[in-house]
């Protein structure tokens, strides 16, 4: 896969503002985390997502994969960075789930930011996050 186009830190800091409004809009009445995402694909266009839960627990979709989902039902299917903002003292990580889908649609190299509503939180790389990701090749 080519590799992700360098990204400056006003485009990942515009990102995560974005993934906080969008927190605005998550829908986790049982948790009570509420969080946002948006993820910037090759085209320009930004999507953006939020947690959606349901009263059956199991079928609750994370901010990550809503946005996800968003940007490919669009037709963008490289996506080259994502934010990702939740409540609380310090950052979140995506859950395992969300980074094998993330990884089927980016780069390994792609910048994940991870911010609170407060703080401007810290940016790490989806290798680091999910290594060896299950893909095509294996079958
Ligand atoms: N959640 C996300 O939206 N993203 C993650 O990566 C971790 C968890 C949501 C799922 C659920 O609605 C709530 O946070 C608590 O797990």
């Amino acid at each position: 896969m080519a590799k992700s186009r360098p990204l400056k830190e006003s485009e990942l800091d515009r990102l995560a503002e974005l993934a906080r409004l969008a927190r605005k809009n998550a829908y986790a009445p049982y948790s009570r985390f509420k969080v946002g995402a948006a993820v910037l694909a090759a085209s320009g266009q930004i999507y953006d997502g939020c947690n959606v839960e349901n009263a059956s627990y199991g079928l609750s979709i994370c901010a990550e994969r809503t946005a996800v989902a968003k940007a490919v039902s669009a037709g963008d299917r490289k996506i080259i960075a994502i934010a990702i903002a939740a409540g609380g003292r310090r950052p979140s990580p995506p859950c395992g789930m969300c980074r094998q889908v993330l990884s089927e649609f980016a780069d390994p190299s792609i910048p994940v930011r991870l911010v609170t509503e407060r703080d401007k939180g810290e940016t790490v790389r989806l290798e680091e996050l999910l290594p060896r990701p299950f893909d095509k090749r294996f079958f």
